[in-house]
């Protein structure tokens, strides 16, 4: 079949994969435990389902404005100004297919063929094929010193005459690093200075741990004028639980929301009707459930640090929000896809290989889960690893035994 460059550039999301594996496993009837998803288990707000049902209710299902409908836009407004103190207009916000499509959206508006977008690695997986998407060049940074603190001068370092966007993602997937206020302060000077787009993806900024406070971009733009290149994007899918909602936005200068809007609009007329007033429903209503949600995982959290501290070669570090941590398994095995593989063959833990996120070696390991599948993850894990442990292992009414060494 004779397919587009594009489209053979482009690999499967391996999040989405890994979803549908545990899916099929499941339906097996196998004890899987799913360590690598990416999304909350609690219920989605019900000021969400009530906004939705209440508008199905009415039978009138039409078309909305390919930017969103006015409540969920008003909606955006609020939040901007609660959590930013930034004022924007209508004119200023688009709603989305989920912060995903804001993203891509915002990079078919500014990337012309062969332009580069830096970001810091390990990095979200969608980022370089959203890249590739556009007919750009992904360029992700690991930072020089080997932690998952980038610094200016690693981005600078990266920066050519092709450079036309940094994306920053903080708290971030996978490493669940919260980047310092210098550096967010840096890296707006530095954008703002040289012309080139920075993308503020947001979507974990209200999951953050130990008392962290949001470091807002707005604080340190000096111009936030017309030509401003700053563009923030967020979304419902994490902090309010809902991400098959599929509900996002952007928040950027007239101009390139204009832009975005009229891709938008061509590609899918924007999102539907019905999951924008569970968004606005969501954002306006009581607010308690993500607090709630955030010390869940925060408990979450110490949980599984404690257990993966005791696991003798993992090295670990303290995520400062999200809810993920990413932890080094090069000590066990070099090939984390390889590593990740064996996990679920010989012991039915799912997790996410680091190769995916730009840094081979690492698991990606989430705790959005129950803490009993943290602590029998981990457990099964260890088991199946450490070749000190004991050669059978019990699940429920299954014996394993190891046969491999
Ligand atoms: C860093 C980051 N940005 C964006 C998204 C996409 O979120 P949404 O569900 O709003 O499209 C995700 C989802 O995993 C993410 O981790």
């Amino acid at each position: 079949m004779s397919l587009s460059q594009i489209a053979r550039s482009i690999s499967p999301s391996p999040t989405l994969a890994l979803n549908e594996k545990a899916a099929i496993l499941r339906e097996k009837g196998d004890p899987v435990i799913h360590l690598g998803g990416g999304e909350p288990k609690s219920r989605a707000p019900m000021d969400a389902i009530m906004a939705a049902v209440s508008h199905l209710n009415s039978g009138e299902i039409r078309y909305a404005p390919a930017d969103g409908i006015p409540a969920l836009k008003q909606a955006i407004i609020r939040y901007t100004e609660e959590h930013y103190n930034r004022k924007v207009s209508p004119l200023h916000v688009m709603a989305s297919g989920g912060t995903k499509q804001a993203i891509m959206v915002a990079l078919q508006a500014v990337l012309n063929p062969q332009e580069e977008v830096i970001f810091p690695a390990p990095y979200w997986v969608s980022y370089p094929e959203m890249v590739k998407l556009c007919g750009g060049i992904p360029v992700p940074v690991l930072p020089e010193d080997g932690s998952f603190y980038p610094t200016l001068r690693d981005i600078e370092q990266r920066v050519s005459s092709y450079t036309k966007a940094v994306i920053i993602n903080s708290p971030n997937n996978p490493t669940g690093a919260m980047y310092s206020r210098d550096f967010i302060s840096d890296i707006v000077e530095f954008c703002e200075s040289r012309g080139i787009y920075l993308i503020m993806d947001d979507i974990y900024h209200k999951l953050l741990f130990d008392d962290r406070k949001f470091i807002n971009c707005y604080e340190f733009a000096k111009d936030l004028s017309e030509n401003s290149k700053l563009l923030v994007v967020n979304g419902v899918s994490k902090a309010y639980a809902m991400p098959g909602f599929r509900i996002g936005w952007a928040v950027g200068s007239k101009k390139l929301i204009e832009a975005m809007t009229n891709i938008q609009g061509h590609q899918t007329s924007g999102p539907s009707i019905i999951l924008q007033k569970a968004a606005a429903g969501a954002l306006t209503g009581i607010q308690s459930c993500v607090e709630n949600l955030r010390i869940t995982l925060e408990n979450n959290r110490n949980v599984m640090i404690d257990h993966l501290r005791s696991f003798e070669g993992v090295k670990v570090s303290v995520p400062d929000g999200t809810f993920y941590t990413f932890a080094d398994f090069s000590t066990y095995e070099k090939n984390s896809r390889k590593l990740s593989d064996f996990l679920i063959e010989k012991v039915q833990v799912l997790t996410m290989p680091g190769s995916e996120f730009g840094l081979d070696g690492f698991l990606r390991l989430s705790y959005c889960g129950s803490l009993k599948d943290i602590r029998d993850g981990i457990e099964r894990m260890k088991w199946a690893l450490d070749l000190n442990s004991p050669n059978e292992l019990y699940i429920g009414d299954r014996k394993l035994v190891r046969d491999w060494s």
